[in-house]
C-alpha cells in the first residue's frame, strides 16, 4: 500500500505546514474512524471519496507522528460548526483543493489554513463585490489575486471556526497585504504561501493566546 507523499513546506511564524498529493495515495481507509468512513462512503464520486480518505489519512499520519500516538487511534472532537480538534493539542487545520491537501500545525494557538486551486471562475466579480472589502474588489479580479484574497479570508474564518457563515461579517476588513487582521475579538497573524504552482494558500494564527 502506497502511503501519500507528505512533504513539509516552509514554516510561517512557527506554524508547520505539510502538503500531501491525494491522488497518488494508496487506500488509507484503515486509519479512519467509523464516522470518517461513513463520510467517505457518502461521496458519489469515487475520486472524491478517495481524496477525503487520503486527506484525513495524511492528517492522522502527521498528527500521529507529532503526538506519538497511533494515527488510527487519534480521536477528533468537533465544534458546533464542524472544526476538528484534538484534546491536549496541538492546534491544527486542514484544507484540500483538487488533488492537494495542506495541514497546518501549531503549539501556539488556534489557526486556520486554506488552499485553492487557481482556476477561471466566472463568478469572481460577483463574489468579490459581495464579500471583499471595497478597496480589494478591483485588484482582486483576475491574475490569481482573487484566490489570494479568498484564501486569506477563508483562513481567518477557519481559524475562528466560523467557516463561510462568517464571510459577510469579515467583509469590511481589508486582508490583502496585511500582516495582522483583527476579527471576532482576536488579532490574527497572516501569511500567504504557494503550496505548489497553480495554488494559492493562506494561513491565520491567533497572535495572543
Ligand atoms: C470550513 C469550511 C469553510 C471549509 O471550506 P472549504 O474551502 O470548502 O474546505 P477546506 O478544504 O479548506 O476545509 C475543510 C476542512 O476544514 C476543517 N473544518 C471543517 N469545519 C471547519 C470549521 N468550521 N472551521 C475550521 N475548519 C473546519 C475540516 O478538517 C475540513 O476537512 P475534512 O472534513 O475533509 O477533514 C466550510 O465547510 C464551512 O464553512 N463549514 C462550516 C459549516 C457550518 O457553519 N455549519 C454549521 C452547523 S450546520
Amino acid at each position: 500500500m502506497t502511503p501519500p507523499v507528505i512533504e513539509e513546506l516552509t514554516q510561517e511564524f512557527g506554524v508547520r505546514l505539510w502538503k500531501a498529493r491525494l491522488d497518488d495515495s494508496g487506500d488509507l481507509t484503515h486509519l479512519l474512524d467509523p464516522a470518517e468512513r461513513e463520510r467517505a462512503a457518502r461521496f458519489r464520486q469515487p475520486r472524491h471519496s478517495h481524496r477525503f480518505t487520503a486527506a484525513r489519512g495524511a492528517l492522522r499520519l502527521i498528527l500521529g507522528a507529532l503526538t506519538g500516538q497511533a494515527p488510527g487511534a487519534l480521536r477528533f472532537h468537533y465544534s458546533e460548526t464542524g472544526k476538528p480538534s484534538l484534546t491536549g493539542g496541538p492546534h491544527f487545520n486542514l484544507s484540500h483543493s483538487g488533488g492537494l491537501a495542506v495541514c497546518a500545525v501549531s503549539a501556539q494557538g488556534p489557526l486556520g489554513v486554506d488552499i485553492e486551486h487557481i482556476r477561471a471562475n466566472t463568478d469572481q466579480e460577483r463574489i468579490a463585490a459581495r464579500y471583499f472589502a471595497p478597496d480589494e474588489c478591483a485588484q482582486a479580479v483576475g491574475a490569481g489575486h482573487f484566490f489570494r484574497v479568498w484564501t486569506l479570508r477563508e483562513a481567518i474564518l477557519k481559524a475562528t471556526g466560523l467557516g463561510v457563515a462568517g464571510m459577510a461579517r469579515l467583509r469590511d476588513q481589508t486582508v490583502a497585504g496585511r500582516a495582522e487582521v483583527e476579527f471576532n475579538g482576536t488579532i490574527w497573524r497572516m501569511a500567504e504561501f504557494e503550496p505548489e504552482p497553480g495554488y494559492a494558500g493562506a494561513l491565520a494564527l491567533a497572535r495572543d493566546h
